[in-house]
């Protein structure tokens, strides 16, 4: 199969197979640059309510560049991998201040925007100018890797360039957009992980894993990443409907989101009463336990790209609390606390105890 017959078969199944899409047709480069970077980290159907709330409270990068960064993070509450936002806020202002509010319409020139790497350089200046740069992310790799028969292990510079050689010719054939589009879809609809539809595949009879019965061993998997395990304690110091929560400020992640006042240990071992580190942080001047003995009241995971953390959660009603509070703790109404953003294990907890609703 030739290049251009790839091309007109896909972009031909493209256009037999809609698919509803909050961003279809869009040409702004704008508003496909905030769907581009959410629709990295989840699919379709997660993402498309964040594209709403995200783009119609910040309807334009200069209505983004405004806002503060506690506003993105609470829109971007819940999605995850919170330094895409925090890119976003800052390249929102940095294109503001430099470049009259205009993002660049050349690929070269995106990739130099921090937060914006060759995929979602490729996505914005293809959609938004037609510029001939396919986009490449995990489902179009597995794709071509399992239609051109590719068996170098994922993300080896060797199956990246077997990948793009093959789109970066394939795509001069079609109008980029629909090509990238295409690929984007189809990889996600026909091409799937675990259950290809390979009986309804236009490229079956072209397809190098189909007819070697190699469609779920293609791509060759990497070595699985090794995650650290981190361990923290969370402390809930309850008084009259009020508790304390601690902004993290450090360069690690959670930068900037609210959590419990909390510590960490190096191994997984629950507390039996108030460590002295906690002592360290100043939380004992901040409350009156009632009692001394504690023990955690929830346990939860949360897995990260490249950490694997541990939450015990420790509630602990307070008889009175100090009056002067200081950075970084702030004392809240529970009502209160949709005001702010946290991380999923902290909301988690909040749900799972009844304090927000889930
Ligand atoms: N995932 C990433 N980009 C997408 C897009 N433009 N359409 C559908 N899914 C996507």
């Amino acid at each position: 199969m030739t290049a251009a017959q790839f091309g007109r078969t896909l972009v031909h199944w493209y256009e037999s197979n809609p698919r509803a899409l909050a961003w279809k047709g869009i040409r702004d480069p704008y508003l496909i640059w905030i769907s581009e970077i959410i629709l990295q980290q989840t699919r379709v159907e997660q993402g498309t309510p964040y594209y709403e709330k995200f783009t119609s409270k910040f309807p334009t990068i200069s209505d983004l560049a405004k806002a503060s960064e506690a506003e993105v993070l609470k829109i971007w509450e819940g999605l995850g991998y919170y330094s895409r936002a925090r890119n976003l806020h800052a390249t929102a202002r940095y294109i503001v201040e430099h470049c009259n509010g205009i993002l660049p319409g050349s690929y070269d020139q995106l990739l130099k925007l921090k937060g914006i790497g060759p995929y979602t350089a490729a996505a914005i200046s293809s959609f938004a100018f037609d510029q001939p740069h396919p986009a490449i992310d995990g489902n179009v790799s597995r794709f071509i890797a399992r239609l051109a028969g590719v068996t170098d292990p994922l993300e080896s510079s060797t199956f990246r360039k077997k990948i793009s050689d093959f789109l970066n010719l394939a795509i001069q054939y079609e109008k980029p957009s629909d090509f990238n589009q295409a690929l984007i879809n189809f990889g996600a609809m026909v091409c799937k992980p675990g259950k290809p539809l390979c009986e309804s595949c236009p490229f079956q009879e072209n397809c190098q894993a189909f007819q070697s019965s190699m469609q779920i061993s293609i791509p060759l998997k990497s070595k699985r990443i090794a995650r650290k395990m981190r361990f923290f304690h969370f402390f809930h110091f309850e008084v009259k409907g009020h508790l304390f929560i601690e902004k993290r400020t450090d360069k690690d992640i959670w930068h900037n989101l609210y959590t419990l006042p909390w510590v960490e240990t190096n191994t997984d071992s629950p507390f039996s009463s108030f460590p002295e580190m906690l002592f360290d942080k100043k939380y004992a001047e901040l409350v009156k336990p009632s009692t001394h003995s504690i023990a955690p009241t929830v346990t939860l995971k949360q897995i990260l790209t490249h950490q694997l953390v541990t939450g015990h959660f420790y509630k602990i009603a307070c008889h009175e609390v100090q009056n002067q509070i200081n950075q970084p703790f702030h004392l809240v109404d529970s009502k209160n606390l949709s005001n702010f953003a946290f991380p999923k294990i902290i909301r988690t907890y909040f749900a799972e105890s009844g304090i927000i609703p889930d």
